[in-house]
């Protein structure tokens, strides 16, 4: 772009200080660092840097506002937290719980609308966790900013109003109270450091957090906006109730124009008749269609649409055969024109101008698109734009060539004529970032994607211009073509309404994975990264980042995306490098919450793997629900359908160094156990009510066990039902959870204050769901299979995996649980239960033989402490299964090395699965044990063989298998 980059804030003057350098104004501090950029840029090296975007460096250049803003990787990362961050002082004591209490924070509020992006999170959601996790002056980061949401939110925890609005009460000294006026933060701002790998979108975030003159900027947007009115806003003229010779003389006119210059001044001059000249508002533009009977051109706006009710009918006739047609039975009819900026001739769906919105005399009206209406539009088309506008190809991908058949191939068909004219004039004038960024932000409502709802339109209930689809580039086939100028003035006011006095943040475009900072040198991370396939960040970016001339690097672009060449491993190993990132670049003991708009269980258990790999562990999980703002606990990964927002954080030195010692004792796994129930929620209440916290969980606390062994490659010391057991023996169990000693009189303090305890729901989809499930039920109420029966079956319903084996009830039962047979004492459970439930049954002893009777048959999950004996049965038969699952003909190492003895486990012959074929059924829970086994026993051999075996999602949806499997993976030497 051509502008001068002089942005608002460089204009004041006096004495500024940067990275300790003094200057004399800001333009001279700007200039400094203009210059160094301008050399860093011509280093080879430096433009290898991942994620570094691609264009020219006039453009980067253009764009950056150095230190604060670069438009590439930021040299001056490190100078600018070593300058205002603390150093990591391990003897500095830093504590916190994973936050967990309900957010709620709605998306409007003016600064969440100033500037729109694909997704975003509400600063004020992000707020909390700030308050929660840091103090002020701490350093955070966001590798994956988008808009910088976190840099405003990090910014207004200095803010007493905004600290306020989140319900926290703020003490004169800056201390914060909570809810229950506990302190637990303090007023003050917080820096942040802000990371993506799109221009367009860093460009926004520089904006949202770089301090401007609000009222200058508010001034020369509105100056800028008299002046393009005053040359260009007769593009958008109409004609207000003229007769038919007066129009058929203003068609004619128009027609018979040579240049722009001519058609401008014939257009004018009709405005010279006071009152018969409108100003457009919006216009609607629909698609045609071509009859496949008749071959005769159907509007669809005319035969589609029901003008009375805003009905759109699925199921349309053409107006001369009467066929019934729909969409998808129906071509799209085709016009080919000459089009100027691409000198070539294009075929394009053809769309008819049907409907105008105006205003005249300051009345809103409307009319049919008359002849006058739909030959300006013409003309336009067919005379060049003076001014730059970009007319790139559409990057190959799904998102971004999704129109190509309609012939939307280059940027600027995105854009009808007018409008396109309007924008390149307005950018070209726009001297400012942030009225070049307001102008880029009117993207949502003025492309050929911004759909007209006729159903608002018909009703009046509210405006019918929808803006585009979110998350893509689908163009309607009722199209709104909103008023540029309108949009802008718009843009300008919201800006404004938005704007907070921002301090200082340092914003960097490129790989989250790049990122040059100092290790252990962060105080707090939050990243809201891409989710598996959902959003084509560079394809949908490319529009805005055409105009800046600069465009996202896709090659570490965190996605699942066929066009790149990234299934969903090449997503976790991307996601696992990201985390790595922070993890290295976060002190140690310190947090990261990472919300995650889960849509896939897959997805999710790739994002689980991924942390743990790189090091951080899962303090809690939780979902946020945007909407209502409850987090519910979360059983299962497949049953979460909204936004995930995970804690989790990076064990203290510590902890790391006691683990390098002594790290494959049993010891080990105690110290880590002691280390991560420290860092676990003592508390989840919500409205007066207690819920269960399911990290405490004892099969979680072991897979989390489990994940940090494997993490470090090394052995896991105990089984899990060594391990369940050493928990009941070491630590205080209440409501199925397990606390430290120092933490269970708070917990008890609170429950007794509740009667009962939040249900988890369990969502059964495969045999460990299904466990789960059996285990709840029976720990509430000991049954006989008879009574469990039909209750299970509801269970086994759609969202079965589908390969899972459909276990039997009564396998399942006796491989877990225990059935009272009626011999001995009746078990405590089966006590505890029937003298609840049962009158006559109080306080009888428990060899008593009507209670004995009625216990009779019915099982009960047995005590931790004497489970080791079910779960070694269990795991030996599970172990056995495992082995069926190995192809024909192959032994693992350890048979082939001691040749006539059987697998530990096998005692059943193998089943002859043909090598290369994948097993269609299989049970995971046996996998998971396998793996296990087979990683304790160092043969990786076995896991890559199986691997092969089994079903992709089965890895996918599995956090530990994916982690056991990528040991494996690096520890044989191959590549995954
Ligand atoms: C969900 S959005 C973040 C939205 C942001 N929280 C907001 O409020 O605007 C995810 C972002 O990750 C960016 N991204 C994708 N891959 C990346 C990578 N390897 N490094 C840094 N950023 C990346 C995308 O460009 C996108 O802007």
């Amino acid at each position: 772009m051509s502008q001068s980059k002089l942005d608002l804030a460089s204009k004041t003057t006096g004495f500024v200080e940067c990275l300790g350098q003094k200057f004399d104004s800001e333009d001279a501090r700007r200039e400094h660092y203009l210059k160094l950029l301008a050399q860093k840029l011509k280093d080879p090296e430096f433009r290898k840097i991942e994620g570094f975007p691609i264009g020219k460096d006039e453009d980067i250049l253009a764009l950056s506002n150095p230190p604060y803003y670069t438009a590439c990787p930021n040299p001056w990362l490190a100078d600018f937290v070593k300058g205002y961050g603390t150093p990591y002082d391990p003897k500095q004591p830093y504590h916190r719980e994973p936050f967990v209490a309900d957010v709620s924070e709605g998306k409007n509020h003016p600064i969440y609308n100033a500037h729109a992006y694909h997704t975003k999170v509400p600063h004020r959601a992000i707020m909390r966790y700030l308050l929660h996790y840091t103090e002020p002056g701490d350093v955070v980061f966001d590798g994956f900013c988008g808009t910088g949401m976190t840099g405003v939110a990090a910014q207004l925890c200095g803010d007493r109003g905004e600290v306020q609005s989140l319900g926290y009460r703020v003490k004169d000294d800056g201390t914060i109270l909570n809810e229950e006026s506990k302190p637990f933060s303090k007023l003050g701002a917080r820096r942040a450091v802000l990371n993506d790998l799109s221009p367009a979108a860093t460009f926004i975030a520089y904006n949202y957090n770089t301090p401007m003159d609000v009222e200058v900027f508010e001034r020369e947007a509105k100056q800028i906006l008299t002046d393009v009115e005053d040359e260009l806003g007769w593009i958008y003229t109409t004609l207000h109730r003229v007769t038919k010779e007066q129009a058929a003389k203003a068609v004619d006119s128009i027609n018979r124009c040579k240049t722009a210059k001519e058609l401008e001044s014939a257009v004018r001059a009709l405005g010279e008749k006071e009152g018969t000249v409108g100003r457009v508002n919006y216009a609607v533009w629909s698609g045609v269609f071509t009859c496949p009977e008749c071959a005769s051109e159907v509007n669809f706006w005319e035969q589609a649409v029901n003008k009375k009710s805003g009905e759109v009918l699925d199921d349309f006739p053409c107006q001369k055969c009467g066929a019934l047609l729909t969409k998808r039975n129906t071509e799209p009819a085709r016009i080919s024109h000459f089009d100027p900026a691409l000198d070539n001739v294009v075929t394009q769906t053809k769309l008819s101008l049907v409907l105008v919105n105006y205003t005249v005399g300051g009345k809103r009206l409307e009319k049919a698109a008359d002849s006058f209406d739909k030959t300006l539009a013409a003309k336009l088309d067919s005379f060049p734009i003076t001014h730059f506008f970009p007319t790139e190809r559409m990057p190959v991908g799904d998102e971004s060539r999704r129109n190509d058949p309609a012939g939307i191939t280059h940027v600027h068909h995105f854009y009808s004529k007018r409008n396109l004219w309007l924008l390149a004039t307005m950018l070209n004038r726009s001297k400012h970032q942030s009225l070049t960024c307001a102008l880029l932000d009117g993207h949502s409502v003025g492309t050929q994607m911004s759909r007209f709802r006729a159903s608002a339109w018909a009703s009046k209930t509210t405006g019918p211009m929808k803006g585009n689809t979110a998350g893509t580039l689908y163009v309607p086939s009722l199209i709104g073509e909103q008023n540029w100028l309108n949009i802008f003035k718009e843009k300008i006011a919201m800006i404004g309404r938005a704007y907070f006095e921002p301090k200082l943040s340092m914003v960097t475009t490129g790989s989250a994975f790049g990122i040059s900072l100092s290790h252990s040198s962060l105080d707090y991370v939050f990243i809201d990264p891409p989710f598996g396939a959902n959003i084509m960040y560079s394809e949908l970016n490319f529009l805005w980042e055409s105009w800046l001339r600069l465009w996202t690097n896709p090659l570490t672009e965190a996605v699942e995306s066929k066009t790149q060449s990234k299934n969903l491993d090449a997503y976790r190993q991307l996601m696992a490098r990201g985390f790595r990132t922070a993890f290295e670049v976060l002190k140690p003991g310190r947090w990261m919450t990472v919300e995650f708009s889960n849509t896939k269980a897959a997805v999710w258990n790739t994002i689980q793997s991924a942390l743990q790999e790189a090091g951080f562990i899962v303090a809690n999980v939780a979902t946020l629900d945007k909407q209502q703002g409850s987090f519910k606990a979360v059983t299962t990964t497949t049953a979460v359908k909204q936004d995930l927002v995970i804690s989790a954080y990076k064990p203290n030195g510590g902890l790391e160094d006691r683990f390098a010692k002594r790290g494959e004792t049993e010891e080990g796994a105690w110290d880590f156990t002691r280390t991560h129930l420290n860092n676990l929620p003592v508390v989840k209440a919500k409205g007066g009510q207690m819920e269960l916290i399911v990290e405490r969980d004892a099969r979680i606390l072991y897979d989390r066990m489990v994940a940090f062994y494997v993490g470090h490659s090394t052995q896991v010391p105990l089984s899990a039902a060594e391990f369940q057991a050493g928990l009941a023996e070491k630590f205080p169990e209440r409501d199925g959870m397990y606390f430290l000693p120092d933490q269970v009189s708070e917990y008890d303090k609170k429950r007794a204050q509740v009667e009962n305890i939040g249900q988890l729901s369990i969502f059964v989809e495969d045999e460990r769901s299904a466990i789960n499930w059996l285990r709840s039920f029976l720990k509430d109420r000991p049954s006989t299979s008879q009574d469990i029966q039909p209750e299970f079956m509801q269970q086994l319903g759609a969202s079965w995996k589908k390969w899972e084996t459909r276990p039997e009830m009564s396998a399942l039962l006796d491989q877990n649980f225990l059935c009272y047979d009626g011999t001995n004492g009746v078990p405590s459970q089966i006590h505890s239960y029937l003298s609840t439930q049962f009158k006559e049954l109080r306080n009888l002893p428990k060899d008593h033989a009507q209670l004995k009777a009625k216990a009779k048959s019915r099982w009960y999950v047995p005590d931790p402490k004497k489970n080791v004996d079910v779960e070694t049965l269990r795991n030996k038969r599970l172990l056995e299964e495992f082995w069926s699952y190995l192809p024909e003909g192959y032994a693992p190492p350890a048979l082939s090395a001691n040749k006539g003895q059987t697998l530990p486990g096998l005692t059943v012959p193998r089943p002859k699965i043909p090598k290369g074929k994948k097993l269609k059924e299989l049970r995971t829970e046996a996998v998971r044990v396998g793996f296990k086994h087979c990683y304790q026993q160092k043969d990786y051999t076995t896991i890559l063989v199986v691997a092969e075996m089994i079903p992709d999602s089965v890895l996918n949806e599995d956090e530990q298998l994916q982690m056991i499997y990528d040991t494996a993976v690096t520890r044989s030497g191959g590549e995954s």
